[in-house]
C-alpha cells in the first residue's frame, strides 16, 4: 500500500492495494491512522461487490441506514446509490440534495463518523465532491473567536440551517416518520476528536439552527462567519472521480458537498454519475 498526501489542506491518495481480495489488521490500522491524520482518503482502483463493500465498510463502525428510506438501495438498505442513473434521480430534489455544505449525520444523536463513496460510473466533466478541512480552519481562527466558540453548543435538526445562494436545499423530509426519526439534538461547535484528540469545527452547516445562549441573529452571524472562513479555497480538496475510487472522509473533521448541480443522465451516459455510499457510527472494529 502506497500513501501520498494531496497538495490540498487535507486528503491522501492510496494506491497498490486490492480491498475486495481482503486486507490484514495491519493494513486496516494504517488506513485508520491515515484518515485521522489526513481527514479524507482516496483509495484508487477498487472494484467492490456489495458483499466486499459491506465487509470493508463494517471495519469503520456500525453501518447506518439513512433516515430518508427512499434513498436506500432496496436490496442493501445500508447502501445509498447516489448520482443520476436511478429512477429516483429523475427528481432534482434527490439528485442534487447533497449540493450543499454538510457533514453527514450532525443531526443524529449518535453522530455519523466515517462516510465512503465508491465510484462505479463517473461523468466526463464535473461531478466533483468538495471536502473542507474543518480542523485546519479551526486551528487558523483568531484567538478571540476561538475562545468565543470554545464551549458553545448548538441545536440541530435535519436541514434546518441557513443556506447560501449557491447551495441546493437538502433532500426533503416527506413523512411524519422521517420527521420523528431524529429529534432535535445538541452538539458542540468545537469537537475534540474521539480518537486523534485533534480539535475541529463541527456541525456548522445543514442542521444547526440555534446556538444555546445566543439569539437567532447571533446564531446566524456566528455560523455564517465560521462557514465563510472554513470554505475558503485553501481549506478545500476537490475530488474529481475516476471509476474505482473509494473516497472516505471523517465527518468529525471535514464537511463536504457535491460541487455543483448534476443533470439527469443523458442517452450516451457521458454524464452518468453513480456512487455507492456507506456511512458508519460508533467505533471502528479494531478500536473496540
Ligand atoms: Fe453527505
Amino acid at each position: 500500500m502506497i500513501i501520498n498526501k494531496t497538495s490540498s489542506s487535507c486528503g491522501a491518495i492510496i494506491t497498490d492495494i486490492n480491498l475486495e481480495e481482503g486486507f490484514s489488521n495491519q493494513e486496516m490500522t494504517t488506513l485508520l491512522n491515515s484518515i485521522y491524520e489526513h481527514k479524507c482518503l482516496v483509495i484508487k482502483n477498487q472494484d467492490f461487490s456489495h458483499k466486499g463493500y459491506k465487509r470493508f465498510g463494517s471495519e469503520w463502525g456500525t453501518l447506518i441506514k439513512h433516515m430518508l428510506e427512499y434513498l436506500r438501495a432496496p436490496s442493501f438498505p445500508e447502501l445509498m446509490v447516489i448520482g443520476n442513473t436511478e429512477k429516483k434521480d429523475k427528481d432534482d430534489a434527490i439528485r442534487n440534495g447533497a449540493a450543499v455544505w454538510h457533514s453527514d449525520g450532525t443531526y443524529i444523536e449518535d453522530s455519523t463518523t466515517i462516510t465512503m463513496l465508491h465510484a462505479k460510473e463517473v461523468p466526463v466533466d464535473g461531478g466533483e465532491t468538495l471536502i473542507a478541512d474543518l480542523a485546519s480552519a479551526y486551528e487558523d481562527l483568531d484567538t478571540k473567536l476561538k475562545k468565543e466558540i470554545e464551549n458553545l453548543r448548538a441545536l440541530h435538526f435535519y436541514g434546518k440551517a441557513e443556506f447560501d445562494k449557491d447551495e441546493h436545499v437538502p433532500a426533503p423530509i416527506r413523512t411524519k416518520k422521517q420527521k420523528e426519526a431524529n429529534p432535535i439534538c445538541e452538539k458542540p461547535l468545537v469537537m475534540k476528536h474521539p480518537y486523534s484528540g485533534k480539535k475541529s469545527l463541527y456541525g456548522i452547516t445543514h442542521s444547526p439552527f440555534k446556538i444555546i445562549g445566543k439569539s437567532e441573529a447571533e446564531t446566524k452571524e456566528i455560523l455564517k462567519k465560521l462557514k465563510d472562513f472554513a470554505t475558503q479555497d485553501k481549506y478545500i480538496y476537490s475530488h474529481k472521480y475516476e471509476v474505482g475510487d473509494v473516497l472516505l472522509f471523517d465527518n468529525f473533521t471535514t464537511m463536504h458537498r457535491a460541487k455543483s448541480n448534476i443533470d439527469v443522465v443523458n442517452k450516451k451516459r457521458t454524464n452518468s454519475r453513480l456512487l455507492w455510499r456507506l456511512s458508519c457510527k460508533g467505533k471502528p472494529r479494531l478500536l473496540n
